[in-house]
């Protein structure tokens, strides 16, 4: 039987909305425990360099608050290191970071990285913190994610996500190859962005694929159908792919 699939609900762009206005509203802890709630299996933010959505306070009621497991997006630096270290999240995600970019654009070169994110994962994990690499779907990220030694990889969904016809079909099947790699392997698959209630059901059905992070478009469906809804809708589409 296919196992269950998690579902990682982000919770930045909640703090994008109160951060427009400077405002104390919408608080993303808030919409934490109501996703929680509402089927939500883990939640995740990223606390950026420039702090753009995710502020350190949030990260700490976070970690406070929750009930269910805290997922941190951090990228490789010392600065990120020393904040999961403090706050012990159940599992830290890291992530490529360019200031000027919009979203996470890309995934990680975990294989052209590999000496400064050794040391990391190592202190990581010597932490009790379980690490995944966000990381495109190919066999040389993999083969690094491996030797690195990470648990977890997240495939990068952003390129399926973008495509359509014949060569969304040809990037599905490059998550999927990869997905089969990494469990053959030994590491457990996760997968996330850009993810809809409109493209989901394809990367859901990936047998291999243990949990999908999705942020963006659950915040703009709650917009229209409140958040409980809108976790709900996507946790029924997830199980239905399975
Ligand atoms: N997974 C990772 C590693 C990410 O960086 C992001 C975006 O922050 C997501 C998942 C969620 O992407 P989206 O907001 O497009 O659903």
């Amino acid at each position: 039987m296919t196992p269950p699939l998690r579902l990682g609900v982000n919770i930045d762009h909640v703090a994008t909305v109160r951060n427009a206005r400077g405002s104390g509203y919408p608080d993303p802890v808030r919409a934490a425990l109501l996703a929680a709630e509402s089927g939500a299996d883990g939640i995740t933010a990223h606390l950026r360099e420039d702090r753009r959505h995710i502020t350190d306070d949030d990260i700490a009621r976070l970690s406070s608050e929750l009930t269910i497991p805290l997922n941190l997006e951090m990228a490789a630096t010392d600065e990120m290191l020393a904040i999961a270290l403090r706050h012990r999240p159940h599992a830290a995600c890291i992530v490529p970071e360019k200031r000027d970019e919009r979203t996470t654009e890309g995934g990680l070169d975990a294989a052209g990285q590999f000496a400064t994110l050794a040391p990391l994962v190592a202190q990581l994990t010597a932490a009790g913190i379980r690490v995944s690499l966000f990381v495109e779907p190919s066999a040389a990220q993999i083969d690094a994610a491996l030797r690195l030694g990470a648990p977890v990889v997240e495939l990068h969904t952003g390129r399926y996500c973008e495509l359509e016809g014949e060569a969304q079909a040809e990037e599905l099947l490059r998550i999927a190859d990869a997905a089969a790699l990494s469990v053959k392997n030994g590491i457990e698959v996760h997968a996330g962005h850009g993810l809809t209630l409109a493209n989901v059901a394809p990367i859901a059905a990936i047998p291999q694929i243990r949990e999908l992070n999705i942020g963006h478009s659950l915040i703009a469906d709650a917009i229209f159908v409140g958040l409980d809804d809108a976790v709900r809708a996507m946790r029924s589409a997830m199980d239905a792919a399975r």
